[in-house]
């Protein structure tokens, strides 16, 4: 297995989990799909728009692969881990086919993206591969490797937002829901094969997403994450106005849809975040406390050969402003171990500014080379794999000390916090999460709160993942 953080845990496993229809209202005669997601966010967003065009196809979902006529995993190729772990559970899928020859499979996303006709042709192991941006052709493709042929579209495009399509929730808690405002990546960030997968980065209107925003509060969900893997550069031109809207003022009309709704967002590049976005979060309540900034690396020199656009100085100097402007924001990060020729001293250097940086939480990995990028054309991959995973362990057990630390500090505080389910461990308690985006657990009361209430818990204990509490009144 990667050595993958612990603090990641629950990441990987939300990663790893799979997404299914539970509302099921198509009739008993209509095909029944499948579908599991692996990588980002944007991935499981994805599929909620696939499962969309499905249903409009006639699909019905199943939570059961092997009663599907339409297996579908949605991947990722971010690291070769992530790739190996899609191949094996293709090999389950093709087992499932055997005892049903009728059944179609199909993978969606990064990886079809990257591998292309190799799967279909070299591996015979799919039926379908569509590419990010090519959902829209899924009932088209489908009729033709139904009859036989392979499904095939893995072409980008520079302006499919699938701003149009309503999407449909997978395996959701009816409370917190993705919402897409961008897709692509322009930025060139030399270890990465996202902006190959996804192509050019393109702003979804800000129309589509207020209304879709608008029709999740109605729906009673009370929590929404605007993603995108820049949101900072958000720039869409309303033609009819003549405005031009920027994350700030995207984030500021989410905020005002309803001030019981809580507005995040993921991802922030250090080089694009601006005072008009970090002022905007200060004034708005209802816009969580928290903000993911990935630094990759501690070192000048290092960041120059990742491509990042900014150095130590810059990236700590947002910190300083952050903490300045927004003094009860939680910073938290990513962080990439053993990149080409990193040394020993430049390893430090990511230690020292997560030390000045005080990252509540941080999803850490060590460097795997990704064919085609930047860095695999230009750069030899020279650190030996015990380096990488002892420098990553270093990384993980300092970032445990900083979890530790935050956490600690939060005790006697009092929080507000939405609560989202029964706890896992204990059916008496809720697990909830506060602004700063912190696990919560705490004891069920005797009135009537329920997941989707906000109730203000006075923490009293905490582990490193976890705060725990008790139900207060109001703070
Ligand atoms: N767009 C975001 C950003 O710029 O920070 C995140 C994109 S990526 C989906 C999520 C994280 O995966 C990155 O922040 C980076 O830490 C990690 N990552 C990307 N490529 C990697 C590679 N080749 N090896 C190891 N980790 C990688
Ligand atoms: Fe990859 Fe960099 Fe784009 Fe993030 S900003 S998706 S790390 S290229
Ligand atoms: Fe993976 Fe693609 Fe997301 S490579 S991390 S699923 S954009």
């Amino acid at each position: 297995m990667e050595l993958a953080a612990l603090l990641n845990k629950e990441h990987d496993e939300k990663r790893q989990g799979e997404a299914f229809l539970t509302a099921n209202n198509a009739n008993h005669n209509s095909k029944k799909f499948y579908i599991e997601s692996y990588g980002c966010a944007m991935n499981f967003s994805d599929s909620e728009v696939v499962a969309a065009i499905l249903q409009s196809d006639g699909f019905q979902a199943t939570a059961v692969f092997e009663e599907a006529d339409l297996l579908l995993i949605n991947t990722c190729s971010i690291r070769e881990k992530a790739e190996m772990t899609i191949r094996k559970r293709l090999t389950e899928f093709r087992k499932a086919k055997r005892s049903n020859p009728g059944m179609l499979i199909g993978i969606l996303g990064c990886m079809a993206e990257r591998l292309k006709s190799q799967l279909l042709e070299e591996e015979k192991l799919v039926d379908l591969v569509i590419g990010p941006d090519a959902y829209r052709t899924l009932p088209l493709l489908i009729k033709e490797a139904t009859g036989g042929q392979k499904g095939v579209n893995v072409l980008l495009s520079r302006e499919e937002t699938y701003g149009d399509i309503s999407p449909i929730r997978l395996n959701s808690n009816g409370i917190t829901a993705f919402v897409s405002i961008t897709r692509g990546c322009n930025n060139m960030c030399s270890f990465c094969v996202v902006p190959f997968t996804r192509g050019r980065e393109r702003s979804r209107d800000s129309i589509s997403i207020l209304k879709e925003i608008n029709q999740l509060v109605d729906d009673g969900y009370k929590e929404i994450t605007l993603l995108g893997q820049n949101v900072d550069s958000y720039y869409w031109l309303n033609e009819t106005t003549g405005v031009p809207v920027t994350f700030a003022l995207l984030l500021e009309q989410a905020a005002l849809v309803s001030p019981l709704l809580r507005v995040r967002f993921s991802t922030s590049h250090p080089k694009d975040i601006t005072d008009d976005v970090l002022h905007t979060i200060a004034k708005y309540e209802n816009i969580c406390k928290c903000i993911h900034l990935p630094v990759q690396s501690g070192n000048t020199r290092v960041l120059q050969l990742m491509n990042r656009t900014y150095t130590r100085e810059w990236y700590l100097a947002k910190i300083d402003r952050i903490r300045m402007l927004i003094p009860e924001c939680s910073i938290t990060s990513d962080m990439i171990a053993g990149f080409c020729t990193e040394t020993e001293e430049e390893h430090l250097d990511t230690l020292s500014l997560m030390n000045y940086s005080n990252f509540d939480m941080s999803y850490m990995y060590y460097y795997s080379e990704r064919p085609g990028t930047l860095a695999a054309r230009r750069f030899t991959d020279d650190i030996p794999l015990e380096t990488k995973k002892r420098r990553l362990q270093e990384i993980v057990d300092k970032q445990g000390e900083l979890s530790t630390k935050s956490n600690q500090n939060d005790i006697g505080k009092i929080f507000k916090v939405l609560i989202e389910n029964n706890s896992k461990r204990d059916q008496h308690d809720w697990t909830g999460r506060t602004s700063q985006n912190k696990i919560t657990v705490f004891p069920k009361s005797n009135t009537a709160e329920k997941p989707g209430d906000y109730v203000w818990i006075k923490i009293y204990d905490c582990t490193r993942a976890t705060l725990l509490g008790k139900i207060v009144d109001q703070a």
